[in-house]
């Protein structure tokens, strides 16, 4: 039987590179001795309340239909947080809910560029990018990200031709960690609206940075920047695949459209248990926030002089990239034997770009003993290596 070039584009090495995270997952699920650290699911539980909430809801019958783009009382909920986070008065008719930040950016994808288009993201990026650009058939462009991965925006604009839409970027990035400053925004702003692009922003960590603020286009460009974000990560709660895209109207009509022949509505008991986790973000983003800067710091100091491993502190996020070269291994090398000698899961950060193809991707958002229990084994893998 045949298939459309469709399920090639969605197959490529976004999709490859979870395999090994899946082993580890499903030896963890089995009971084995085995220590995750290969994906951004904080190891905490969510919010009580929220909980709670979905219960009743749930209890009370909520389990029909639900309108499109999310009930009016949840995407009030939304503009109200993307308000305090950037400064950007939206109202209902901006936003659409959707199952989590990687639907999200699927919509986006598929409403914004399509075949013969091209979509700029930076390099390093997460590892459902080129998948879900190309899925719209529009092809994706590496911008080779400079120092510390910082954008190069010299880099960045050279990619830009008569073919470009949109460029993509998360901030804070994963697996970098980096937030883009006011300077790289303003010449990335500069860029799009001398090419007239579209501006899609992944701000799915943002509850995690400073005051759980970046600074954003979407109040100075409104007209161009899509904002995306979910409560996956700073509440804690990524299986209840809640996230949003905010943009100007007519976008959000597309997205509406998109998400009615694709969701047909979410589930009424998890919008009403989103509009409780809303309306106490600000504590569950401090919490989460606070938990991922001391482990950030913990972990800093676990790997601190283990001989062939060079940590690079993220700005912001629950992910460390460590530069594994010195070992003498490649990072997906490293990868492998690092679970099977010793079951510590990692990503190699081949899964994510070019520029990372020499580090390995340690998530932080766990327990202090797990981190621990990680370092020393991964010392002893390292001490192996030498020895
Ligand atoms: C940068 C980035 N965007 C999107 C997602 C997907 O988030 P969600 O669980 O909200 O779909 C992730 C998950 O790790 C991520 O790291």
């Amino acid at each position: 039987m045949r298939f459309p070039p469709l399920v090639e584009r969605v197959s490529g090495d976004g999709a490859d590179a979870w395999v090994t995270h899946y082993h580890a997952a499903a030896a963890r699920a089995r009971g084995e001795d085995v220590l995750l650290l290969s994906i951004g699911d904080p190891d905490l539980g969510t919010i009580p309340a929220v909980i709670d909430r979905a219960i009743e809801q749930l209890r009370a019958g909520d389990i029909h239909y639900t309108p499109a783009a999310g009930r009016p009382a949840l995407l009030e909920a939304i503009a109200r947080l993307h308000h305090t986070r950037c400064g950007q008065s939206v109202s209902p008719e901006n936003i659409v809910f959707v199952a989590g930040a990687q639907n999200a950016l699927f919509v986006a994808s598929m409403c914004l560029a399509g075949s013969g288009d091209e979509v700029i993201t930076l390099d390093p990026m997460y590892t459902t990018y080129p998948a879900t650009i190309e899925v719209s058939g529009a092809r994706m462009v590496r911008a080779p990200t400079g120092a510390g991965f910082r954008p190069d925006l010299q880099a960045l604009e050279s990619r830009v031709n008569s073919s470009t839409r949109a460029i993509l970027w998360a901030s804070p990035g994963n697996p970098s960690g980096i937030i883009l400053n006011e300077r790289e925004l303003e010449a990335i702003g500069r860029i799009a609206q001398q090419h007239d692009l579209w501006l899609i922003v992944d701000e799915v960590y943002a509850g995690l940075a400073p005051g759980g603020r970046v600074p954003s286009l979407a109040a100075t460009l409104p007209e161009r920047v899509v904002t995306i974000s979910s409560l996956s990560k700073s509440h804690a709660m990524p299986g209840m695949r809640s996230g949003w895209l905010v943009g100007p109207r007519q976008f959000a009509a597309h997205a509406q459209s998109l998400a009615m022949c694709m969701l047909f509505g979410l589930p009424g008991f998890i919008q009403e248990a989103v509009i409780t986790a809303l309306s106490v973000a600000d504590d569950a983003e401090r919490r989460i926030r606070e938990l991922c800067e001391t482990r950030r710091a913990y972990l800093l100091a676990g790997l601190e002089g283990i001989a062939g491993i060079r940590a690079v502190p993220p700005d912001a996020g629950m992910f460390m990239l460590a530069d594994v070269s010195d070992t003498g291994l490649s990072a997906h090398e490293f990868m492998l034997r690092l679970y099977e000698q010793e079951r510590v899961s990692v990503m190699d950060g081949a899964a994510f770009g070019h520029q990372t193809r020499r580090f390995v991707r340690i998530c932080f958002a766990t327990d202090e003993s797990t981190i621990d229990s990680a370092c020393a084994r991964i010392r002893r893998f390292c001490a192996r290596l030498r020895g």
